[in-house]
């Protein structure tokens, strides 16, 4: 291990090491990544969401916005929104923000930061673009009030939740990059979370890495092969086992399916992407879904509405 100390059974990085940014399958091998030992949670995990006040399509900031500038129906995203909030409420906890009414894209709470699931650490996002850089503020006074806040220099920019995923079953994070988020942040995540990171190169219509992977407990994960490079499948593939993948197509991940919540065994996933029930269903989760169209025009859903703590 090459310039890195990282104690093998606890997958710590050591303090006065350099963080380890894995981009690819030789290094993951290398570094034996997968045989880490998973770290003990200290804290039940839960969600926050932020209320829909302004929710609207303004500008384009991705491909799924494109053609949708003022078309959502607002009363009808409410009514959407609050079905994924009480059905979320019946398998987990969530904890609420009062949303803005000047800050249309601040619905997607999953972009304020990230949350370290083994520490009081909070690191707030960098965001792309201007008009979402006003939630920064709100954003900041909150996680300021319930944890210690850590920032990334202020030209790099990291979309927080939305591009970084923690492994449930290893003491590793998985970041997306190249759309929104910047690989030049990622050695700053893995610094400031003490564990690798590894990285993924997003290469298709789904801009943030929680619209085309999600890593399910026990250690299963549901993703888009066609969402990255070659080398990205190789490294997904080498971390789960073939009977741990559920993989869908570009056309399926377009209905978000990968952007689910999951609580548990329960996962809920939005209307549309039914047809993922018998596979999910297949590896012992109960799937649940519930319709996002309104948040589809914005290009997001359900994992999106929701910052993991
Ligand atoms: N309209 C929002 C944007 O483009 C959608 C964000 C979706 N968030 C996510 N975590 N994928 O910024």
């Amino acid at each position: 291990m090459k310039g890195v100390d990282m104690d093998i059974r606890t997958g710590i990085l050591c303090d006065t090491v350099e963080p380890l940014v894995i981009s690819s399958l030789d290094e993951l091998q290398r570094y034996n990544v997968r045989d880490l030992r998973p770290k003990v949670r200290t804290r039940p995990p839960f969600i926050s969401m932020c209320t829909p006040e302004g929710f609207q399509v303004k500008e384009v900031h991705n491909r799924f916005m494109e053609g949708n500038v003022e078309k959502v129906d607002t009363e009808k995203a409410f009514r959407e929104w609050s079905a994924l909030y009480r059905l979320a409420s019946r398998y987990g906890r969530v904890v609420m923000m009062q949303g803005d009414s000047t800050c249309p894209d601040m619905v997607f709470k999953a972009n304020a930061g990230y949350v370290d699931p083994y520490s009081d650490l909070a690191i707030m996002s960098n965001m792309v673009h201007e008009s979402r850089r006003k939630e920064t503020p709100l954003f900041k006074k909150w996680l300021e009030e319930r944890y210690r806040v850590e920032y990334l220099p202020d030209t790099v920019r990291w979309e927080g939740g939305g591009d970084t995923i923690e492994d449930t079953n290893r003491p590793i994070t998985w970041c997306g990059y190249g759309q929104r988020s910047e690989w030049a942040a990622l050695p700053h995540v893995s610094r400031l979370l003490r564990q690798p990171v590894i990285a993924l190169k997003l290469v298709s219509k789904l801009y943030h890495l929680d619209t085309c992977f999600i890593v399910l407990p026990g250690g299963f994960v549901l993703y888009c092969p066609a969402a990255f490079d070659a080398e990205g499948q190789a490294m997904i593939e080498w971390m789960f086992d073939s009977d741990h993948r559920i993989a869908v197509t570009l056309e399926e991940a377009l209905t978000f399916v990968c952007n689910a919540l999951a609580f548990g065994r329960y996962i809920l996933f939005p209307a549309g992407a039914e047809f993922i029930a018998s596979r999910v269903e297949r590896c012992g989760f109960v799937p649940r879904f519930t319709p996002m169209k309104e948040m589809y025009k914005s290009g997001g859903s359900n994992a999106c509405c929701g910052l993991k703590h």
